[in-house]
């Protein structure tokens, strides 16, 4: 469509040499970008290449270091969210601002309340909330609190909110990272409604499929440059992931043999009010076992309760041929246990301490980093580990000393998936390891998954990515509804064997 628009009265904004810095790291070197009314313009590049960096500046969160932004027909410098809200642009950020002790409606209208007279007007809200929500078919109500929500939830009061407002450019950063394929499908539709109302859209994603759904152009950004602009008709996903990483990323997943041995984390009969009914399962030595299932269907659950996040009502769990009577996070790490959260902010990393800190903050306590009896610490050691870990995963930063929350989504995701090597595990439990990142940092992930499993670690993938399940794992059992729908065996699991185990019986898929 954006062909035959040169007009300059389709332009909503442009931006000319934008850029900014953060002290002496050049986040985003000077760029130009243009939205068209109407169009939906994808972001795509590695992690850490400038994408939420660029939005940031467009939705007043932070000021550019230099160039102008010119937004209908007026040069513009936003000094917050909510002044650049009130014109008309509004974001959906990758990181959270949600209020966790107000409802749903309260956070949708956090700034922008609906009031009658001096009094604000509850109902109107509660009212304009749920049609929203009812719109994107999002499975909430106004009245619920968010702090209350999982993570899912959470990224939907999010997206509604963004819906709340009248809009003439709307940003999604990374917006599907956690929503189920029907919730993706009702936030297309919208987006779809809103570029044929003339909204300008600005759309970052990792995923393929993503772009050639619904955008018209992507621009590519590596280490905060301008790489390229392309219309998504002719579009090729081998350049396009060239144009990201500057090389080709064939052949993601690794092939990783099964070398099953001893049974090192076995569970039977487990129970919670989580929601979690009967559960029993094992992971050997050398395998990876794939947990499989909508948002909702308890895999997630399955794996706090395990870890000791939520108490259980029956059950046993054994790590490593031992009984973990009591399970909390301290007796399953001793035991040999990692457990990597979804989250990575609630019970994940310690975004205010520097990723050195992060990286070696559960192994502390090893002879490896301290000296007996004392609280002293093996400086030398820590700092060697520091950088190996950091060139392992490829952590993009100049510095271990930098906080993590310098650092951008996917890379925040590395550290936290390198706190794994911190010290010796025998089981490793990865829940949705790969969200945000790029293709290239995939594959980095995934071989390493596939070292562990190589080099005798029993690993436990739950993914919402059907991908990852099909072509990761050795045996894989879908979770539906708190239980286990099936187990399949390597042959068995394609797509169709676990697609249709997602859903309960006499439910549509
Ligand atoms: N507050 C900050 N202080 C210092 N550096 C920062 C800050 N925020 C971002 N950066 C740096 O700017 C660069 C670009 O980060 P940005 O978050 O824009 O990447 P991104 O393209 O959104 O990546 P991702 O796909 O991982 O979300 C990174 O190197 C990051 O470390
Ligand atoms: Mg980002």
């Amino acid at each position: 469509m954006n062909s035959e628009l040169n007009d300059d009265n389709d332009i909503i904004m442009s931006l000319s040499k934008v850029g900014k810095k953060y002290g002496q790291n050049t986040a985003l070197h000077p760029i130009d970008f243009e939205l068209e009314r109407g169009e939906v313009h994808v972001l795509f590049g590695e992690n850490g290449a400038g994408k939420s960096t660029l939005i940031s500046l467009i939705a007043g969160a932070n000021k550019p270091s230099s160039g102008q932004i010119n937004y209908d027909g007026k040069n513009v410098a936003f000094s917050s969210v909510k002044e650049a809200r009130l014109l008309g642009i509004c974001a959906v950020f990758q990181e959270f601002s949600l209020v966790p002790q107000l409802t749903v409606a309260d956070n949708m209208f956090l700034g922008h309340e609906l009031s009658s007279g001096y009094v604000l007007d509850k109902a109107a809200m509660n009212d304009k909330a749920n049609a929203v929500l009812n719109e994107l078919e999002f499975d909430l109500t106004a009245d619920q609190i968010v702090g209350e929500l999982p993570r899912a939830g959470q990224q939907m009061v999010e997206i509604a909110k963004a819906f709340c407002a009248n809009v003439s450019v709307l940003i999604l950063d990374e917006p599907t990272a956690s929503l189920t394929e029907h919730e993706t499908e009702q936030l297309f539709r919208l987006v779809n409604k809103l570029k044929s109302q003339g909204v300008g859209i600005i759309y970052i994603t990792h995923r393929m499929a993503e772009i050639r759904q619904i955008s018209d152009r992507v621009t590519v950004l590596r280490d905060g440059l301008l790489i390229g602009r392309l219309n998504t008709c002719d579009l090729d996903e081998d350049s396009l992931v060239e144009m990201m990483t500057g090389g080709s990323a064939s052949d993601v997943f690794p092939n990783v043999e099964s070398t099953a041995g001893n049974i090192m984390f076995e569970v039977s009969n487990l129970s919670s009010e989580l929601g979690i009914d009967d559960i029993s399962l094992h992971v050997k030595q050398g395998e990876i076992v794939g947990l499989a299932g909508l948002i909702g269907s308890g895999k997630s659950e399955f794996a706090q309760v395990c870890y000791g996040l939520a108490p259980k009502t029956q059950g046993q769990i054994k790590v490593c041929a031992k009984d973990i009577s009591v399970a909390t996070p301290s007796t399953l790490i001793e035991a040999g246990l990692y457990y990597c959260s979804p989250d990575r902010h609630d019970s994940g990393l310690v975004i205010d301490a520097s990723i050195g800190h992060n990286l070696t903050l559960s192994a502390l306590k090893t002879n490896e980093f301290s000296f007996d009896y004392s609280y002293v610490l093996k400086g030398g050691n820590e700092r060697q580990r520091i950088n190996t870990l950091m060139k392992r995963l490829r952590i993009k930063a100049d510095d271990s000393h930098h906080l993590v929350n310098s650092l951008s989504g996917g890379n925040q995701q590395k550290v936290l998936l390198a706190k794994a090597l911190s010290r010796q595990f025998e089981v490793f439990i990865f829940d949705e390891p790969t969200v945000g990142v790029d293709v290239a940092t995939r594959k980095v992930i995934y071989q390493f998954i596939a070292e562990l499993c190589q080099q005798g670690a029993a690993i436990l993938l739950i993914s919402s990515d059907l991908p990852e399940i099909i072509h990761l794992t050795h045996r894989a059992y879908v979770f539906c509804e708190g239980q286990i729908a099936v187990h399949l065996e390597k042959e068995q699991i394609n797509e169709q064997s676990v697609l249709s185990h997602f859903f309960a019986k006499g439910e549509a898929a």
